[in-house]
């Protein structure tokens, strides 16, 4: 009961108190900016990462109009990504999240926009960083 109770107050907390709510600057070039909607219910994603020189995700903020269940996807996969490596990251399934919030099936979906804009984030910042490849530029 008591380990029930603190995983029932961890998730509530993501409802009520959203992690890294924010945004990064998106010219930044290490930073990825991932935009994604669903077309289920119309609510939109914006998750940015920034990556440090190892290919480390060290920064995460996002900004979510939609409902509650999208919000808290976000907040739990911010704080979920922070300190993992790009691959690690994109590896991430919805599943995971909506087992961690405990969504009902109709809420699927709201995790899968988060899921969605993690990978969009990375390809954004690996398209950027291919793009500006220039002499002395060491890749990751
Ligand atoms: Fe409490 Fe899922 S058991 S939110
Ligand atoms: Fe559409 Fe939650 S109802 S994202």
């Amino acid at each position: 009961p008591v380990l029930a109770r603190a995983y029932h107050e961890k998730v509530i907390s993501h409802y009520e108190k959203p992690r890294n709510v924010g945004s990064l600057p998106k010219n930044d070039i290490d930073v990825g900016t991932g935009l994604v909607g669903a077309p289920a219910c119309g609510d939109v994603m914006k998750l940015q990462i920034r990556v440090d020189a190892e290919g480390i995700i060290s920064d995460v903020k996002f900004k979510t109009f939609g409902c509650g269940s999208a919000i808290a996807s976000s907040s739990y996969l911010t704080e979920r990504v922070k300190g993992l490596s790009l691959e690690e990251a994109g590896k991430i399934k919805n599943t995971e999240i909506a087992k961690e919030l405990c969504l009902p099936p109709v809420k699927l979906h709201c995790s899968m926009l988060a899921e969605d804009a993690i990978r969009s984030a990375i390809r954004d910042y690996r398209s950027k960083r291919s793009a500006s490849k220039q002499p002395g530029f060491v890749d990751v």
